[in-house]
């Protein structure tokens, strides 16, 4: 366990018979029934229930379950394997921070396609109720593993934690992979829990992503850039993965609103008029960078 206390940063262990932790300071965090942490202090909350709404998580977990963007994950996984600089890594463990985690789809799937190898995952969220699905579906995802194959499901687990971005509750010097798919970061954190070696996966809107749904609420819409390098960090490698996401019922449209930043931008009397495009198709597209500390 790298967790470590939010109010002194010393290691947290897990108390004698109990899944709680323990500083040396004698501060405490229980493990809730799900199986998180809530390790995220009231003074670093800039609201009561900060983050993305339990609405926006749900209709996010609808529609990331459904696999439409499973092109995605598939893209992750391979840069994981081709930049940890291991060939062998088939055969090799390997420690990844999730940061903004929401719902947790991604770090599940990857641990389906790596859940031979003894990983360590962390995944953070500053919104409970998305650590709270986090924690609970990959739970449920390693029941369902169980009941229809025998694969060895005793290393798909992961240590959540509610927590923000800007204070990373985790040792210094342990992570293989920093992985943020449309989330915040911050760069000295990101450098402080990499290990030497490790990547930064960062994933962000491509230039056409869900523009169909753009060209609808604005008279310009304007195409997104890809981001910049983070100070302190370079880039080993950027590509930009484009899919068509076919739906398969005018709910998947309304979960892919709900889930969007569209929701935070205002956009929610507008979104009422959205229709699906004629063909029922919309276009997905990711910038991937993997970048690495200087
Ligand atoms: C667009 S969602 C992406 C969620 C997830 N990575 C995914 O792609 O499904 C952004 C997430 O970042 C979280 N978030 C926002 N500010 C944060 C912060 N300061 N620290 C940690 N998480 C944060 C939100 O609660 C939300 O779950
Ligand atoms: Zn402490």
């Amino acid at each position: 366990m790298s967790f470590i206390c939010p109010n002194c940063s010393l290691p947290l262990t897990q108390e004698p018979n109990s899944k709680n932790l323990r500083c040396e300071n004698n501060h405490s965090f229980d493990c809730a029934r799900q199986g998180y942490y809530n390790l995220l202090l009231a003074n670093q909350k800039a609201s009561k229930e900060p983050g993305d709404t339990s609405e926006m998580l749900q209709a996010r977990n609808r529609f990331l379950e459904t696999g439409k963007y499973s092109f995605l994950v598939r893209a992750i996984g391979d840069v994981i394997s081709k930049y940890l600089a291991r060939a062998e890594l088939e055969n090799t463990a390997f420690t990844l921070f999730d940061c903004g985690c929401g719902e947790g789809y991604y770090t599940r799937e990857l641990q389906k396609r790596y859940c031979s190898l003894p990983s360590e995952y962390y995944c953070i969220d500053i919104a409970k109720n998305g650590v709270k699905m986090a924690a609970s579906q990959t739970k449920l995802a390693k029941q369902n593993i169980e009941i229809h194959t025998d694969a060895n499901t005793a290393l798909l687990s992961a240590n959540f934690a509610v927590a923000s971005s800007a204070n990373l509750p985790v040792a210094g010097n342990i992570f293989d992979v920093f992985l943020s798919i449309f989330a915040p970061f911050n760069e000295t954190e990101v450098a402080r829990i990499l290990k030497p070696g490790g990547i930064f996966i960062r994933v962000a809107p491509g230039p056409n992503h869900l523009f169909e749904l753009k060209q609808q609420l604005y008279t310009t819409p304007q195409k997104h850039t890809a981001p910049d390098v983070p100070v302190g960090f370079k880039m080993l490698n950027e590509q930009c993965i484009t899919n068509q996401v076919k739906f398969d019922n005018e709910a998947q449209f309304s979960d892919l609103l709900y889930m969007t930043p569209f929701a935070y931008k205002g956009m929610r009397e507008a979104k009422q008029t959205l229709y699906l495009p004629n063909n029922n198709q919309i276009t997905a597209e990711f910038f991937v960078q993997v970048l690495a500390c200087e």
